[in-house]
């Protein structure tokens, strides 16, 4: 039995010194201690990266087609009343969608305190109808100035006439001799809303090419293949596009997500100014521990800004092509996918480092510790030397 236990004891790779040989000193115990509280702070923090989760990143190309963009905005403008501001979406498969209102909803803001240019929030701007006399005559057919399709057709309303002049493409300019917005007090309610502000909360759906939305005041319309805002309806000629975006996104949030245009103020120095995103969105999936994929966008923001004469050739129109005062946001969709994968670090690599911090450390302050015993023990010997001779 005691050769066996021999034979084994061969193979020993941690061969004890006898006890006897030891010796413990001051020093030592100085580098037990640092090393005990560096081994525990290593530990602390391979534990921290060990619990943290790790995001995998691939990106290919996008095999999706025929998409949507689902484009969240809220943004706010200072100085432009509700029924100034319109909502275009155009992109370059030709698709527009002019005024677009389902889905958005716009909330006026009042100036109460005109010297502090505070602002508080009213009624939804879409509930603010214009009141029509009750007196009139239900069957009655009023002229739409010119504007009329067919001989039969009615406008009834000054909303009525607008819509004809639009359908024609012609501008409507002096609202005043309109009897019908006459009646409706609707010039007395512009000059009213004239400073007050707007904030547009809400989503477009839009899609998934290249195009752009803008905020600008003026009803549009196309005049000869070109974008046109007709702004000379409401006798304002001057607009601050000083404006505060709240949120916008191209998709729904995921951790970690950024949204580089929230909570910007930007501010207008000059009149009519224009101003322009242009912003290139990333398609992104984002994929989390439990498997759940969230299909988004990320996106990277440019903006360039520029002030737009508003005497520009056609008073009071205002041509796209030499810009329009506003805020225009010019999104173009990337063909690469970002694919986020969210996963948990390994076990075998946090065991791995947390042997190789306690050998490492335990090492290290071993040579630290034998270097300062024997450079301790060669200093006092030599002084014992210097006090014999
Ligand atoms: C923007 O402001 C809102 C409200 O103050 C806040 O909840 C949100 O976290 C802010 N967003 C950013 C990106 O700072
Ligand atoms: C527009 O309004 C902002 C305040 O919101 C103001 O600082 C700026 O000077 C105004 N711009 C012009 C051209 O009046």
């Amino acid at each position: 039995m005691e050769v066996e236990f021999a034979r084994l004891r061969r193979f020993d790779a941690f061969s004890k010194p006898l006890e006897d040989f030891r010796v413990k000193t001051c020093g030592g115990a100085i580098v037990t201690a640092v090393s005990g509280v560096l081994m525990m702070v290593l530990f602390v923090s391979e534990l921290h990266y060990y619990m943290s989760k790790e995001i995998r990143s691939e990106l290919y190309v996008d095999p999706s087609r025929g998409q949507k963009l689902r484009i969240e905005v809220d943004l706010e403008f200072p100085h432009l009343p509700c029924m100034l501001l319109s909502v275009d979406v155009m992109d370059i498969s030709g698709e527009e969608q002019t005024d677009v209102l389902n889905n958005l909803e716009r909330t006026h803001l009042r100036p109460f305190n005109q010297q502090q240019g505070s602002f508080a929030p009213t009624a939804n701007a879409d509930n603010i109808d214009v009141e029509v006399q009750p007196t009139l005559d239900p069957n009655r057919c009023e002229s739409c100035y010119g504007a009329e399709m067919e001989e039969t057709q009615c406008c009834n309303t000054c909303q009525a006439v607008h819509d004809a002049y639009r359908q024609r493409r012609w501008a409507l300019r002096d609202l005043e001799t309109v009897a019908q917005c006459q009646r409706e007090g609707f010039v007395m309610t512009i000059n009213e809303q004239k400073t007050w502000g707007c904030r547009i909360t809400g989503h477009l759906l839009v899609n998934k090419v290249s195009g752009n939305f803008h905020f600008a005041p003026g009803k549009s319309h196309d005049r000869s293949h070109i974008h046109v805002h007709d702004v000379n309806t409401f006798g304002i000629t001057k607009f601050n596009t000083s404006h505060r975006i709240y949120h916008l996104s191209f998709g729904s949030s995921f951790p970690g997500a950024v949204f580089p245009l929230d909570n910007t103020t930007t501010v207008a120095e000059a009149d009519s100014m224009m101003f322009q995103y242009f912003v290139k969105v990333v398609p992104t999936v984002f994929v989390d521990l439990e498997g759940q994929v969230v299909h988004t966008n990320q996106f990277s923001v440019t903006k360039h800004s520029r002030s737009v004469s508003t005497s520009a050739v056609t008073p009071g129109i205002q041509h796209g092509r030499d810009g329009l005062p506003g805020v225009f946001v010019l999104y173009d969709p990337s063909a690469i996918v970002v694919r986020l994968t969210e996963t948990r670090r390994g076990f075998r690599h946090f065991l791995t480092s947390v042997c190789s911090i306690i050998g490492g450390v335990f090492t290290v302050a071993g040579l630290l510790d034998s270097c300062l015993y024997h450079s301790v023990r060669s200093l006092q010997h030599k002084l014992e030397l210097g006090k014999v001779s």
